[in-house]
């Protein structure tokens, strides 16, 4: 099938035209990005493994040990059913929160591959207990067929702490976090500013506890400029060269020497 009706169609099944709007408006995305990343990596950020060595060193050196069983597990895929891209660097700082928090459910939002499903999951997996809760949208550009890889290296032994919803975080996020309360999420999907909002908007609202939250792609755009959330602390992080942003509650702040 011709790629751009493909994405058409896939956009009218998942009801999805806020990532059309984000094929498709290419040139000034990228235009935005290159500012917007200049202004984000300008930023103070905290050095994530030397903040984790402080906090915590039995559970940092963990960390050290997963970041290279993560890089021979990682050989063992294709990715190019999906597009071929790998997934994000920061894999060691989401286990690393998975084990200090010991949260009873989290929430992920941009599942692709699986680098941080696999993470989350892992540490839970140390942790005894837990459960992780992801959306993804399959890519639009992608044939039905192919939807089986997302999440693919999620081992046989994890999916029963693992539930994967696929459709749009606009259609199925409200009905997630009105179920569940979470105390860690992940949101590394929807790119734009609206549709990052909403995924954090939507969980604040129906959460009972305050969750730590860290954003993926905060320099695409001007989104963590203009981010105010009530009680909580804007937090940069960086691992592997590559920055992240977490919302901290401010009853938490102290207690992970923040
Ligand atoms: C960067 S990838 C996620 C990478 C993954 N977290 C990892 O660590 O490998 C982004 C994923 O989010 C999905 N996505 C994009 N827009 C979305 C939306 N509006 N709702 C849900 N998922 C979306 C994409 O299709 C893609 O699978």
């Amino acid at each position: 099938m011709n790629k751009k009706f493909l994405i058409l169609f896939n956009s009218l099944r998942f009801r999805s035209f806020s990532f059309l709007r984000y094929v498709f408006f290419k040139k000034r995305r990228i235009r935005i990005k290159t500012e917007a990343t200049k202004y984000f990596y300008n930023l103070p950020a905290i050095e994530f493994d030397n903040w984790a060595e402080s906090l915590d060193k039995k559970l940092y050196l963990e960390m050290k040990k997963f970041q290279i069983t993560f890089q021979d597990h990682e050989k063992l895929f294709d990715f190019s059913p999906l597009g071929g891209a790998r997934g994000l660097d920061q894999f060691g700082a989401l286990y690393f929160f998975t084990r200090i928090v010991k949260p009873k459910l989290i929430l992920e939002t941009g599942v692709a591959n699986g680098y941080s499903s696999f993470s989350f999951l892992s540490a839970m997996n140390m942790n005894k207990f837990g459960k992780l809760i992801s959306n993804d949208l399959p890519p639009l550009n992608i044939e039905k067929e192919k939807w089986k890889f997302i999440g693919q290296m999620v081992p046989n032994e994890f999916q029963e702490n693992w539930a994967l919803h696929l459709g749009s975080d606009r259609n199925n996020l409200k009905k997630l976090c009105k179920k569940n309360n979470f105390e860690l999420a992940h949101f590394d999907s929807d790119k734009t500013s609206s549709g990052k909002m909403f995924c954090i908007n939507t969980l604040l609202k129906h959460n009972e506890i305050n969750p730590i939250i860290l954003i993926d792609n905060c320099a695409d755009d001007f989104f963590w400029k203009s981010l105010h959330v009530s009680n909580y602390h804007k937090v940069i992080f960086e691992q592997s060269n590559k920055r992240f942003g977490a919302l901290i509650h401010s009853n938490s702040i102290a207690e992970y020497h923040l």
